[in-house]
């Protein structure tokens, strides 16, 4: 072949990989999408909730703050579990296919075993135990960055309240025996199983989008979650009966690639983390404004949900055992338990601030 055809060979395919950029969602991406190459970066979030959620609200309200912060970064984000199941957008985030994520603490579990503290039952026992420890607790920072290398690291946390169960039955399920019998759906994580099973019913894990067809079908009798998940999920439209077991508090968790703090400066970087500490504050509002609309609307359907408060004590003690064997295990769950336990407040504040 002649010099000067290959040269122009070379030319072309140089050009069109340039050039190269794909479509998707009508928005068009570079693949060479590097800030400190070339003027923007297109930061891409994804998540499974709907836009109208507290934390899609929420993350749209973020997105939107560091797209006017910075002229070189722009977030898309991408509701509705486009991009796939939390474990599903948690690899891509480690790959770098996404920049970030929000996923419930659960999900995180298989990936770094010490996210298994957050669905651990009754280790938080009020909201503002909850809240405290996740603002608070150096060792919630150590497991937000002890993740760098599987590839992320976690920027702050989301309020999503108490998880409690919900049945296609109205009737208050009082103690395990009340929940025998019953296949109860379960995050997919091992800890998120083992607590349902322990309570006395059978543990069905199914992904979140699964839900609102198996209460519906019959494949389960119950869900659990909190109350956004009647209406903002509609389950509220198959279950009837949601009984206050409060077995757990499980933050919602933002992560970022760290392929993608690579490509960022690092007033880039502070900038977004600031921002999502911002939103974390906002957030907590925007959720008990929701929380407090979706019991109002879900006791208002034509088909009522009710609402069962109930001595929580036979869940705790049914599953006092999980929490010894994890507190067991190593020095540094026992050092969590201990921290967080330091957060509880007594009894007499919590009801006043009920
Ligand atoms: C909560 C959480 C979601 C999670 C869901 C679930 O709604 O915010 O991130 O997917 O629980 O039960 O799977």
């Amino acid at each position: 072949m002649k010099r000067s055809l290959i040269l122009k060979i070379v030319s072309v395919v140089f050009i069109i990989l340039i050039g190269v950029s794909f479509v998707f969602d009508g928005k068009i991406y570079p693949l060479y999408n590097d800030s400190k190459d070339s003027d923007d970066y297109v930061l891409r979030l994804a998540h499974n909730q709907s836009t109208t959620h507290p934390v899609g609200v929420t993350l749209d309200d973020m997105a939107k703050e560091i797209t006017e912060e910075d002229n070189n970064l722009e977030m898309v984000v991408y509701p509705n579990g486009q991009f796939g199941s939390e474990e599903n957008t948690i690899e891509q985030v480690q790959m770098g296919a996404i920049d970030m994520t929000k996923v419930s603490a659960a999900a995180l579990e298989s990936f770094i075993p010490e996210y298994k503290v957050f669905s651990l039952p009754y280790v938080f026992t009020s909201a503002e135990q909850y809240q405290n420890a996740m603002n608070n607790s150096e060792l919630v920072q150590e497991i937000y960055n002890s993740s760098e290398d599987q590839g992320f690291i976690a920027l702050t946390w989301f309020e999503a309240g108490q998880r409690s169960i919900y049945c296609t039955e109205d009737e208050a399920l009082e103690s395990p025996e009340d929940l025998a019998g019953k296949k109860v759906r379960s995050q997919s994580s091992q800890t998120s199983i083992d607590t349902i099973n322990a309570m006395g019913a059978s543990a069905t894990p199914m992904s979140f989008s699964e839900v609102y067809t198996g209460l519906q079908q019959g494949t389960i009798d119950c869900a659990e979650n909190n109350e956004t998940a009647l209406t903002e999920n509609s389950h509220g439209e198959v279950a009837k009966g949601y009984t206050y077991t409060e077995h757990q508090y499980v933050p919602d968790v933002l992560i970022i690639s760290t392929k993608t703090i690579d490509k960022l400066t690092d007033e880039q970087f502070q900038s977004i983390k600031d921002i999502a500490l911002e939103e974390t504050e906002l957030h907590e509002e925007r959720w008990t404004t929701a929380v407090n609309e979706a019991i109002e609307k879900s006791e208002n359907l034509e088909k009522p949900v009710s609402f069962y408060r109930i001595d929580k004590t036979p869940f705790i003690e049914a599953t006092q055992e999980m929490r010894d064997e994890f507190a067991a295990e190593s020095d540094f769950n026992a050092q969590l338990i201990e921290d967080f336990d330091s957060y509880e407040v007594d009894d007499t504040t919590s009801e006043v601030n009920e």
